[in-house]
């Protein structure tokens, strides 16, 4: 079943819990050696590695010592290929509209700043907007005088559908969102906000970095133009890895704000070509044991299923929300309808640091956002700061037990 925001959900996924049984969760923890040295609640950093994307990682670099690392790259020539075509499937575009790219933040820049803003074009973005990309947004409106206008959120936290269509006008160059913002649960209307785009024939570039290999994603039916994303966090990946989609026919369209070689070719004296796939946003050096791994990654990602996946992490999170809940002093601060596997709160009277700081000391991962990178939505809240405590399939019932008994413990002895 597909939701509006171009999820697949179980029916009611809080009532049909994906648990041990439906879930081979032994054989997720035997995968992830990870597991045996702590409890990770901080995929939303960057998620512990299944041994197949361990191995291929390491099997390349151990290739490059031994062979030499462009004989390696040539050796390998199937497995970096093969990358592509493990992207198409999971987002349901062509192998072609993919670009490998160090990061999502350097994917996401290399859509934007691709585009040739004129003076009062408007580019309208979420509340919970990332400060890379909001960053960008400044330096472009000050370069070329574009201007941003955030889109205000509905009742329940997320981007305004409504609020959205009542925006719209000539002047709209590009609608820019967070699908899934750094520091919490909410999950943005993604495929609401691709039919407004398409209906207005305006750009549309999708910050999918927390979501792709937490859920079902499907470029075509969001209608994002371009999506960017990163290896390390959900999908599972090696550090140093992103990838960008560019829809086929808009990737001619698009100048790259930098080219190299590999980019381009330089054909005579006086002219280069650019080639005309979405490998024209790539750079030629690149991490090519980091590139395999995630191939692997997207592989194991899909072979679990995406939509199991989504059930089990909503599933967790939304378990681990309702005993944070139950914990006095514990404040949980996720927004929107739809949550998914980031949860943050705080503790009255604590500050995330030290809570991130008494949970590290037990071997508990968290991680602790801060206004900085999420601005305009944690100043609108007044939070300076919140812990992340963000769940995979690969974590248990158990583990949600002993985090809670432990913060509702210290919360006890410190009250
Ligand atoms: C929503 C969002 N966008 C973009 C990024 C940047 O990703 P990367 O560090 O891979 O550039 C992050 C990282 O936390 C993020 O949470």
């Amino acid at each position: 079943m597909q939701n509006p925001d171009g999820l697949y959900l179980l029916e009611n996924s809080r009532d049909q819990p994906m648990n041990k049984t439906e879930f081979d969760i032994l054989r997720a923890r035997r995968d992830t050696p990870g597991c045996e040295q702590v409890l990770h609640f901080n995929n939303a950093g960057a998620a512990l590695m299944p041994v197949p994307v361990v191995d291929a990682v390491t099997g390349h670099l151990r290739l490059e010592a031994e062979i030499g690392g462009y004989e390696a790259a040539e050796a390998a020539h199937e497995a970096v290929e093969h990358v592509y075509d493990a992207f198409s499937q999971l987002l349901h575009c062509q192998p072609d509209e993919i670009a490998i790219i160090e990061n999502a933040t350097r994917a996401w820049d290399m859509a934007f700043y691709a585009l040739p803003f004129k003076s009062g074009e408007r580019i309208l973005t979420s509340m919970a907007e990332y400060a890379s990309n909001y960053i960008a947004f400044l330096q472009v409106a000050r370069r070329m005088g574009a201007v941003i206008e955030v889109i205000p959120n509905d009742e329940n936290g997320q981007v305004s559908v409504e609020a959205l269509q009542k925006m719209i006008d000539q002047r709209v160059k590009l609608i820019a969102i967070t699908h899934v913002p750094t520091n919490g649960g909410l999950v943005n209307p993604a495929l609401e906000i691709g039919n407004i785009a398409r209906q207005a024939d305006i750009l549309y570039l999708l910050d999918a970095c927390q979501s792709v290999g937490q859920m079902p994603i499907d470029v075509q039916a969001i209608g994002c133009d371009m999506l960017s994303a990163t290896g390390r966090k959900y999908l599972r990946g090696p550090r140093g890895t992103g990838f960008l989609y560019v829809r086929r026919d808009l990737i001619e369209q698009l100048e790259p704000p930098l080219l190299d070689l590999h980019a381009a070719t330089w054909v005579t004296k006086d002219k280069y070509e650019i080639r005309a796939d979405a490998r024209r946003f790539e750079n030629w050096e690149t991490y090519y044991a980091g590139k395999i791994g995630l191939g692997v990654a997207v592989d194991y990602a899909l072979a679990w299923g995406l939509e199991d996946i989504w059930a089990r992490v909503s599933y967790l999170a939304s378990t681990l929300r309702t005993r944070l809940q139950q914990i006095p002093r514990v404040q949980v601060h996720d927004l929107g309808l739809q949550k998914c596997g980031i949860v943050s709160f705080t503790i009255d009277g604590w500050s995330p640091q030290e809570i991130r700081g008494k949970l590290a000391a037990q071997k508990m991962n968290v991680h602790v956002s801060s206004a900085a990178s999420t601005r305009l939505d944690m100043d609108g809240r007044g939070l300076p700061r919140v812990v992340r405590a963000s769940v995979h399939y690969y974590n248990t019932e158990e583990e949600i037990d002993r985090f809670c008994d432990f913060v509702s413990d210290f919360v006890r002895r410190n009250s």
